[in-house]
């Protein structure tokens, strides 16, 4: 409230004379005044332009000061509002109060009295603005904290995921060319803008669980054993473990963490979901890691073509990844000139997401 800005009084009485004594006495005190002989009259004066104060006497015919209060409070909350009572009236001066008025005065009543009254309740309207403001305030700032502190947290996960993937030259640039086919293919399926978003982020981090993976079994550049392939893909469910605290509130990146290696037919990990039980988004991550995968090579074998990469991604439809997925990528990459760059350095981690026809994946 600006406080040089001159506030605006509404007198509420039936007997005119009471009404310009106060319309004297509140226009002397620098208020904006209009005047209502009633309820009702003064509902309609309200709508027509709020008031800040409103002073009204208790009995009236028609529509009472007690139900004009009533209606002040629920549709003009932050008017003040002061009832005029009779002295031998306090049972009613009292319920006033109860229902929300900020004071009263009893009749006959003292100017000095009115003049007290009504500063006293200004202020109080002053202080529950304020304190309205300096909470609203608050919450947004609370807000806002921790959503940095969230995004922080996230970024400082991807950049350790980044990191990680620095550490092996063939991987480099895997989550960020995972998130830009995701997005690819959520566009193609005609996914709301903001869930694409929200894939973005899951598909960057969908191996960030590799975090908890030992180094020398990550970067081994030959088939693992079975105990090593069972630790490496436990990156799935530690990755979920990570991130469930920073992102509980977004489902679908944790599914796409949890989920990215399960099979549209059935018998992948680390659950063994099939079709329609897996969910869509690690659905499209699936096919999105393994074009990068294949794309990018291994040690023990050269990269494939995007060509060949696309023709095993048709032929293991309805298998491994889910077919209208596999169309959708398609239907995004019908130009293949349009693939982000791939290295075309072989890769020793990328049995991860090979297609079934390759040993177990990783
Ligand atoms: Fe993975
Ligand atoms: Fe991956």
């Amino acid at each position: 409230m600006n406080p040089d800005a001159v506030l605006r009084c509404l007198v509420v009485d039936d007997e005119s004379h009471l009404r310009s004594i106060l319309l004297r006495l509140l226009t002397g005190e620098g208020f904006r005044c209009r005047e209502a002989a009633g309820g009702r009259e003064a509902l309609e004066a309200l709508e027509r332009e709020p008031a800040d104060l409103v002073i009204s006497d208790i009995r009236m015919p028609g529509m009472d000061g007690l139900e004009l209060l009533a209606q002040i409070r629920a549709r003009w909350p932050e008017t003040a509002v002061v009832m005029v009572t009779a002295v031998s009236d306090v049972a009613s001066a009292t319920s006033c109060l109860t229902q929300g008025a900020l004071d009263y005065v009893a009749k006959p009543f003292q100017v000095e009295d009115v003049q007290a009254r009504v500063r006293q309740a200004l202020d109080k309207r002053r202080l529950i603005l304020e304190n309205r403001d300096y909470q609203r305030n608050l919450e947004r700032k609370v807000e806002a904290q921790a959503r940095h502190i969230g995004e922080l947290f996230l970024h400082g996960v991807q950049s350790l995921a980044h990191a990680l993937e620095a550490k092996d030259r063939y991987t480099r640039g895997h989550s960020s060319r995972v998130a830009d086919y995701t997005v690819a293919v959520a566009r193609a399926l005609g996914l709301d803008p903001a869930v694409v978003e929200e894939l973005r982020v899951g598909a960057e981090l969908h191996d960030v669980g590799k975090i908890g993976v030992r180094e020398s079994v990550l970067n081994k550049p030959a088939p693992l054993t079975d105990e090593e392939y069972r630790h490496i893909m436990e990156h799935t469910v530690i990755g979920e473990r990570i991130l469930t605290p920073l992102v509980g509130d977004r489902p679908r990146i944790l599914q796409m963490v949890r989920s990215h290696h399960e099979r549209f037919g059935g018998g992948g990990l680390p659950d063994g979901l099939r079709g329609g039980a897996i969910p869509l988004p690690a659905r499209i991550v699936t096919v999105a890691d393994a074009f990068d995968a294949m794309t990018t090579g291994r040690a023990y074998r050269p990269a494939r073509t995007p060509e060949v990469a696309l023709e095993e991604l048709r032929r293991e439809a309805g298998a491994q990844f889910d077919a209208a997925v596999v169309g959708a990528f398609d239907r995004a990459f019908r130009d293949l000139t349009l693939l982000p760059q791939a290295p075309a350095a072989a890769s020793a981690d990328r049995r991860a997401a090979a297609p079934a026809a390759a040993p177990p994946s990783r």
